[in-house]
């Protein structure tokens, strides 16, 4: 057996082989060889409860998963150019989760290929060019959405024609505010002479800060949008699969019906399958004139490994677990909240809760990471979110169980008692 390289020796070949635009988390990297439910392990065999990766959403290297991968990367692997019944199996039963509306799907490797299909299919079907996202947003990759995910922390480029409104404010006129938001953008994009094409927003507003609530305040930006002529995009790729416990999907939270949905992440469990559902009245015009064929979306193998995952969804009640420890995990961080000044807002639905903290009214950017690296140490993974980052995320695969919320309550209260503020 070869003995693990040390963690400085893995940095430095890191940093030479894949140069610096990779970026790690904490300040003590964490070296990962293996998953197994919501635990990851590091070379020295110490375990570390994941309460961060959506991805691996019904547990890491589930077996009913890597069973049905393994199988048929052993059987066959080629693309859609080939009638194969398994791509038409999973997507009947993937539409059967979304409402009548919505009737078709396409497939791609990764979150950022469907949105930026999405975005195609909204120039296409609206004759506009003009698209609006959210103050933090984070959509993808693509030289398009890049522009679209301001997180990123880009320069914002003037003659894109992108507006960005206004992360949700999370109040009771959060239906107000946020589609004020929505018409603010049209009316700058009208006096620019640009032409809406679509609202995108991710449905949980994840990288925003985790805005949930309250439920419904989604509708009134969605009839503005499309009163302009635009199209409203739900970018489901972090509240989707069951995340937020209640629904399936994140904009049925909003009780609406997006024209087009984009997914992937906890798709596959891990494997890399994304997809772009939509109304068919808009993929018959964007299919009139243009076709599409994506060499990897929708193969057989990552189809299986999807249809894997909706039956683990199904057979292991993941959306209920996720109701019900999200809510437990919620109040126990209420509980926390009670006794520690600095947490000044717990948000989530379901397994994916936004614990905001701030010191005398300021965002608390550096006492979050001073929180973050503190629970690395006692081997608990957490992220951070918001514009500020100083709101902790935690968004845990939806296995997690109570035993493992107050696992992650012990730690977090222990590091919060442990904090030297000055
Ligand atoms: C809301 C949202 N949309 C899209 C993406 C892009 O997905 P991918 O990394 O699979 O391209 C991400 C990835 O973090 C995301 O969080």
């Amino acid at each position: 057996v070869d003995k693990p390289e040390t963690t400085a020796a893995l940095l430095q070949r890191r940093q030479k082989l894949l140069g610096p635009a990779y970026r790690l988390f904490y300040e003590e990297p964490v070296h990962l060889v293996r998953g197994e439910g919501v635990w990851l392990f590091d070379p020295a065999g110490e375990r570390y409860l994941d309460t961060y990766n959506n991805v691996a959403s019904v547990g890491h290297c589930h077996p009913h998963v890597v069973d049905a991968i393994a199988r048929q990367a052993a059987r066959l692997n080629t693309h859609t150019r080939y009638l194969h019944k398994g791509v038409l199996d999973y997507a009947e039963r993937l539409l059967a989760t979304f409402p009548s509306e919505i009737g078709n799907i396409m497939f791609t490797c990764s979150g950022s290929e469907a949105n930026d299909l999405a975005l195609r299919v909204a120039e296409t079907c609206t004759g506009g060019t003009g698209f609006i996202a959210t103050a933090n947003a984070y959509h993808g990759v693509t030289q398009t959405l890049a522009k679209l995910s301001p997180s990123l922390g880009l320069p914002i480029d003037p003659a894109a024609p992108i507006r960005l409104i206004p992360a949700p404010s999370g109040g009771k006129d959060a239906d107000a505010c946020f589609a004020a938001g929505v018409r603010t953008a049209i009316e700058e994009m009208r006096v620019h002479g640009i032409r809406p094409a679509a609202l995108i927003v991710d449905t949980i507003f994840s990288s925003d800060g985790v805005f949930p609530d309250p439920p419904g305040f989604l509708q009134a930006a969605v009839a503005e949008i499309r009163a302009a002529g635009g199209l409203f995009i739900a970018d489901e790729v972090q509240p989707g699969f069951g995340r937020t416990g209640d629904h399936m999907w994140g904009f049925q939270r909003h009780d609406l019906v997006p024209d087009l949905v984009t997914m992937g992440k906890p798709m596959g469990n891990g494997h890399p399958i994304a997809a772009m559902a939509a109304k068919p009245e808009l993929l018959a015009e964007f299919g009139r004139r243009s076709r599409y064929f994506n060499t990897f979306g929708g193969n057989p193998v990552s189809v299986a490994a999807g249809m894997a995952v909706l039956d683990v969804i199904e057979n292991e009640g993941i959306l209920a677990n996720a109701a019900a420890v999200g809510t437990y995990l919620q109040d126990s961080l209420q509980q926390l909240a009670a006794r520690h000044p600095l947490i000044t807002a717990v948000r989530g639905a379901g397994l994916f809760i936004g614990v905001e903290l701030c010191r005398n009214g300021k965002p608390a950017t550096q006492v979050t990471t001073c929180i973050v690296n503190a629970l690395r140490k006692c081997r608990v993974l957490v992220g951070t979110a918001g514009p500020q980052g100083n709101i902790l995320k935690i968004r845990p695969p939806l296995v997690f169980d109570r035993s493992h919320a107050d696992f992650f309550m012990t730690a977090l209260n222990q590091v919060l008692i442990n904090l030297s503020l000055d």
